[in-house]
Order: C-alpha cells, then sequence, then structure tokens
C-alpha cells in the first residue's frame, strides 16, 4: 500500500468507525449516507499529506482532514439542491432520496460535525486553524453564491470565472495543504506556500472538473453529464465559445442560452458540437496546464525532503489527468 492509499484507508476506517447514526434518524441518515459514498477524498488526503510532508505526526492530521472531509460533503448535499442535480458519486443525492428540506438541515448539522472534530486540538494551533478554516467556508459560500448569479448572465469574463471557482473550489484546496502544515508545526510563511500552492492546483482542477461535466464517460463519471450546460453555467467553455463563435454558431449559442429548455439531451448536445467546432477542450487544457504551471513554481519554494515532495507531485498529477 503507498502513502496516499495509506491515507485513504485512515479516513474511511475513521468514516465506517463514526457513524452518525442518532436520533432523529431522518437528520443523520444523510449524513452516513453521503460520507459512505466515498469520493476521491483528496481533501483530507491533501490535509495528512502537507503534514507529512513537513514532518508532522499523520495521527495529529487526522481530526482535522476528517473536518475538512466533513464540511466538503455539507457543501456537496447543499450544491446539489443548487444545482438541480439528480446523480451524487453513483448515487441518487441526498434532496432526491430523501427531501430539500432534509438536505438543508443535514447539511447544516455536518458543518457543525465540522467544527465539532476541531474543537479537538487546543489554543493556539486551533485559533490558526479555525482562521484558515473561517476564512475558506466564507469564501465557498460567496462563491457558490457567484455561480448561481453568472447563470443569468451572459457577459461574465474569464477574470470573473476564475475569481468564482477560486472562491468555490480553489481555497478549500489551499486551506487543506496549509492545515496540515500548520499541524506539523512549520512557519506561517512555509505553510502559505502551500496554500499557494493548492489554491493554484484547484483552480486547475475546478477548469477539469467543468470539462468532466460536459465530457466524462457517463458510466464512471457518478454525477449528471451535461448538468452545467442544462443550467447555463458560465464555465470556461461556455465563455470562451461565445467569445469565439461566429455566425450561425454564435445564434444556435444565444439561443440555446435565452430559450426555456424543454429537451435538455438535445441542448447538450448542440454545444456541446460548437465547443468541439471551435476547439475548446484543447483551450481548456491550455488553461489547466497554465495554472498548474502556476502551482508548480510555488511548489519549487517549498523546503521538505524530495522523496517526500514527489509523493505530493504524483499526487498532484493524478489530480490534473482525473477522469471522474
Ligand atoms: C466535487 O469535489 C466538488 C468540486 C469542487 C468540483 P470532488 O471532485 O473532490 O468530489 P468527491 O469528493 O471526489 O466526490
Ligand atoms: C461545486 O462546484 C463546488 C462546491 C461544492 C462548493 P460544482 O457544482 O461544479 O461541483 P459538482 O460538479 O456538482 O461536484
Ligand atoms: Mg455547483
Ligand atoms: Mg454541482
Ligand atoms: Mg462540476
Amino acid at each position: 500500500m503507498n502513502e496516499i492509499e495509506q491515507y485513504q484507508k485512515t479516513i474511511n476506517e475513521f468514516i465506517a468507525q463514526n457513524k452518525f447514526s442518532k436520533f432523529p434518524h431522518e437528520l443523520y441518515e444523510p449524513l452516513d449516507y453521503i460520507m459512505a459514498l466515498g469520493g476521491k477524498r483528496m481533501r483530507p488526503v491533501m490535509v495528512m499529506m502537507a503534514c507529512d510532508l513537513l514532518n508532522g505526526k499523520m495521527e495529529d492530521a487526522v481530526p482535522a482532514a476528517m473536518a475538512i472531509e466533513t464540511f466538503h460533503n455539507f457543501t456537496l448535499i447543499h450544491d446539489d439542491i443548487m444545482d438541480n442535480a439528480p446523480v451524487r458519486r453513483g448515487k441518487i443525492t441526498v434532496h432526491e432520496k430523501w427531501n430539500v428540506n432534509t438536505a438543508i438541515l443535514s447539511g447544516d448539522v455536518m458543518l457543525i460535525e465540522a467544527y465539532a472534530l476541531l474543537m479537538r486540538y487546543e489554543n493556539d494551533l486551533l485559533r490558526q486553524i479555525l482562521t484558515i478554516f473561517n476564512k475558506s467556508a466564507i469564501e465557498v459560500c460567496e462563491g457558490q453564491q457567484i455561480d448561481m448569479n453568472f447563470e443569468n448572465r451572459i457577459d461574465v469574463t474569464l477574470d470573473e470565472y476564475i475569481h468564482m471557482i477560486t472562491l468555490k473550489t480553489a481555497v478549500v484546496l489551499g486551506a487543506s495543504l496549509e492545515v496540515g502544515a500548520l499541524i506539523a508545526g512549520v512557519s506561517p510563511k512555509q505553510a502559505h506556500h502551500l496554500y499557494e500552492f493548492g489554491r493554484n492546483m484547484g483552480i486547475a482542477f475546478q477548469l477539469r472538473d467543468d470539462y468532466l461535466d460536459l465530457y466524462a464517460d457517463p458510466e464512471k463519471f457518478g454525477k449528471q453529464v451535461g448538468g452545467d450546460v442544462i443550467s447555463n453555467k458560465k464555465t470556461f467553455m461556455l465563455i470562451k465559445a461565445l467569445e469565439l463563435a461566429k455566425d450561425n454558431d454564435a445564434i444556435t449559442l444565444n439561443k440555446w442560452l435565452q430559450a426555456p429548455t424543454f429537451n435538455a439531451s438535445e441542448k447538450v448536445e448542440a454545444i456541446k458540437n460548437i465547443f468541439d467546432q471551435l476547439s475548446i477542450p484543447q483551450l481548456l487544457n491550455d488553461a489547466v496546464a497554465s495554472y498548474a504551471n502556476l502551482a508548480w513554481k510555488e511548489f519549487e519554494q517549498i523546503e521538505a525532503a524530495e522523496d517526500k515532495k514527489k509523493i505530493m507531485s504524483d499526487f498532484m498529477k493524478g489530480l490534473l489527468a482525473r477522469e471522474v
């Protein structure tokens, strides 16, 4: 078993051994349901990996790793309500399996459970962790609101989009690494290089998430393919297509964005065809590579043993090429 698998095993065992199953069951069952569905567990892996990279004790990172994974799962439950998503990790979403009210309240209690896990740290370290955790959690809410605002606009710029995905996604990846580094006890300056590394990787990660939303293999993906197109999400791909489309393509694109959707699969196919004609997937890959490059520059600044740095760089390369 390699280090990453070891971290994932630790997280999965913690989840299996710390089921919420309490009264009232209607409140807690969705927590156990979503946590048991798995997912990549990349955020807790990043907390533990950063702690290990900087010579901290792996056990010390587990509560923070679990807190961030619990927080992440809360955001997924609420995100699926907002995005009207039917499927998550290959299974029916919480708001569809139960109902929207349950999904709201179960998500709320999950956020508080994340804080309860952080209470296992003491004094100065707790304050340091909470400072970064609170800032990132607020930014996620801001990013999520901006993401929804953009559904009703057609003039969103690439800079606005990058700002939005930085808030809704990238900061949590940065925070995961920074928190792991703080637990290892490094200087705030070193910890900040890890944050910046994670933040830039997080932008690349969300760019790829948007690509996969349309181009993933539906058998493997675990989410509805085409959901972003159906809800007029302003992704890198759509913004680029609006910029580059001419004549009939421009008319078709604007027609689909403005008309109510009667036939979702027809809309998804039509927009995907335009993206293909404009070589948008290639442009997206270039954008992923350019944010990954910014991340690698930060990575060079991190002072740690080369063999441990390799574990982290291999893990990140895997994330950039992910299919799910
Ligand atoms: C999904 O995150 C939400 C985004 C920020 C794109 P992940 O892709 O990490 O989801 P899981 O946890 O692996 O299911
Ligand atoms: C959501 O981004 C980010 C958060 C959950 C905060 P998406 O809406 O793209 O995530 P998926 O694709 O549903 O996982
Ligand atoms: Mg969303
Ligand atoms: Mg979503
Ligand atoms: Mg997505």
